[in-house]
Order: C-alpha cells, then structure tokens, then sequence
C-alpha cells in the first residue's frame, strides 16, 4: 500500500491524540474530525459512499441500513475502541467490510478505572468531597462519613474476560478481596484464588461489591432487573462496560429505592445523557466514559486502530479483525 500511487481515502470521525493523527496524515488522504463532535447518522452514512476506510469510537453508531446501501464504498472500519457496540459488525460481515478493534492496550486502565469506582462509592469519595467543596466540613469525626471496607469482602465479576481478569487480580491481590465471577465459559490459569459460579443471579446474590464486564449492543442487557433485584441492600455495583450491559432503568430504581447502597458508572445506556434522578444522588459516582483515557492508552489504541488500517491496505492479516 505504501507503493499505491492513490493513497487510500479514510475518514476519522473523532479526534485522535496528535501523534496518532500524523501517522494518519503520512499514510493515507485522511480527514479528521475539526471539533471532536459525534457527527449525525446522515453523515455517517454518507461518509461510507464517500471513503474507503473509517475510523470511528464508540460515539459513532454505524447500523445495518447504513452497511447494506448499494454503492458503499467504504471496505475497512477500524474502530477505536475494544468494544463494537457501536457497529453492527454482522451486517458489516455481510456486506463484506473488515472490522478491527483495540483489545489488551486499555485493559490495565480500564481495571484501574473499575478499582478508582470501586473505591469511590464503597468510601463514599463524591458526598464526602461535596461536602467539603460546599464549606459543611465541620472538622474531623469519627463517626462522619463511613464508608465501607473492601478488604474480605466479596467482589463478584460479571465477565470474567481480559478486563474483568484484571479488576479481580488487583482486587484479590492489592485489596484482599474474596472473588467470584460468572463467565459463559470456563476460566482457567488466573493465578489468584477465585471461584467461578454458573449464573449471574448465583453472584448477585453472594457479592458485595458487583463489577460488570460484559459487552452491550445485544439489544437486551445481559445484566437484567431480575439480576439486579438479587443484589444484597449493602452491595454496590459498578459499571465500565457499556451502558445497555445492564438494565440501567432498574439499577436508578434499586438506587433510588435504597435496595442497594450505592453504584458507579463510567458508561451510560444513552450516552451522553444521564438521568438527572442519577445526578442527584449522593451514593452513585458517575464518569463521563473515561475507563481508559490516559495519553498512552489513547495514543495505543489509535497506534492499533491504524495498525490494523495498515495490515487491510497491505493485503495482510490484521492485528485484531473482529469480522
Ligand atoms: C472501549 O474501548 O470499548 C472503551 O469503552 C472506549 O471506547
């Protein structure tokens, strides 16, 4: 590809840390996102007339009407992101288009971020430092602010894959937490101590603190209101995976109906919105889907969405092809 005398037209529908937007520039006839804004579903679709590749986030719906229009020229999509939600990737199989994804590069961010909610609403971080930003800190107390400990608690997995691997090994070995996990299919080799459970409801039921690592996009959550309904009302639940993972209208009513003591979420079924009852409770710490947004992390996912790009245009194998 790097001979080909047109360089291949490709469309980055977000912005990209700027080293991977020069690699971008070098390669290819490559159009970046000016404003960093989601673009509309129109031009979406239209973009797929218009490119050969794509390069989009998890911002970026790209739906199966959108993939089975005659005429599209788009060939490649190389999502920026470990999650494909956003796509529907068996119509993009259908239609004949490659898609790669960024797995293992944010793992280790992503369970950091699970760890950062964990803590924060077991020890109850956002009252205590709303309090204190709203001049009602009275002084040191004893008895003020409680939270909970984590260590000898029960950290149930809902997911026991790359990340979820990652948040119960620093749960296990950094916190002393006891784990139990639900996965479809058998785990081995975790080199920590942890116990698997053949259902969902089997680890609502027995955790204290739930952390959900399951994809989204399946149009029903796998996390439902009848699992959520196990939970103990002393469990927390976080979620770094992906809004519609879970039954996120269920998980606002146990909130609000104190059936559980608090809950953490870097995703949204909806994003960007979030429910204002959500935004006004005090047990909840809610992130704007930054699970793993550090400058390396970043730039590691762009530098493997392009790697991918690279491999499809050079006739090779890609990295991380998802179909
Ligand atoms: C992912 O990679 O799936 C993260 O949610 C960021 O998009």
């Amino acid at each position: 590809m790097r001979n080909m005398l047109v360089k291949p037209r490709v469309l980055v529908l977000r912005k990209l840390t700027a080293e991977v937007e020069e690699r971008l520039a070098k390669t290819y006839e490559a159009v970046f996102s000016l404003d960093d804004k989601p673009m509309v579903p129109e031009a979406i679709a239209q973009a797929l007339y218009d490119y050969e590749a794509l390069v989009p986030t998890v911002s970026d719906r790209i739906t199966a009407v959108m993939l089975k229009g005659a005429g599209v020229r788009t060939r490649m999509i190389a999502n920026v992101g470990v999650g494909c939600s956003n796509i529907d990737v068996a119509a993009a199989r259908d239609a004949g288009i490659a898609v790669s994804n960024t797995p293992d590069v944010l793992t280790d961010a992503t369970a950091d971020t699970a760890l950062l909610l964990i803590l924060s609403v077991t020890r109850r971080a956002f009252a205590a430092e709303k309090m204190l930003r709203e001049g009602r800190w009275g002084g040191f107390s004893i008895v003020g602010g409680l939270g909970a400990s984590i260590q000898d608690k029960v950290l149930g997995i809902i997911g026991m894959g790359r990340i979820g691997q990652a948040v119960a090994r620093r749960a296990a070995l950094g916190f002393g937490m006891k784990i139990v996990y639900y996965n479809r299919s058998p785990v081995s080799g975790l080199g920590f101590e942890a116990q698997g459970l053949d259902s969902i409801d089997a680890v609502m039921a027995v955790a204290d603190v739930v952390s959900v690592h399951v994809p989204g996009g399946g149009g029903t959550p796998l996390v439902t209101a009848a699992h959520i309904a196990r939970m103990k009302p002393s469990a927390y639940l976080v979620n770094t995976a992906r809004g519609d993972s879970l039954d996120q209208t269920a998980l606002i009513a146990a909130l609000a109906g104190k059936r559980i003591a608090g809950a953490g979420f870097d995703v949204f079924a909806k994003e960007p919105e979030v429910p204002e009852t959500l935004r006004k409770m005090e047990n909840v710490t809610l992130l704007p889907h930054i699970g793993s947004a550090t400058e390396e992390v970043r730039t590691a996912m762009g530098h493997m969405a392009v790697d991918n790009l690279d491999a499809y245009f050079e006739g090779r194998a890609l990295p991380s092809r998802v179909v």
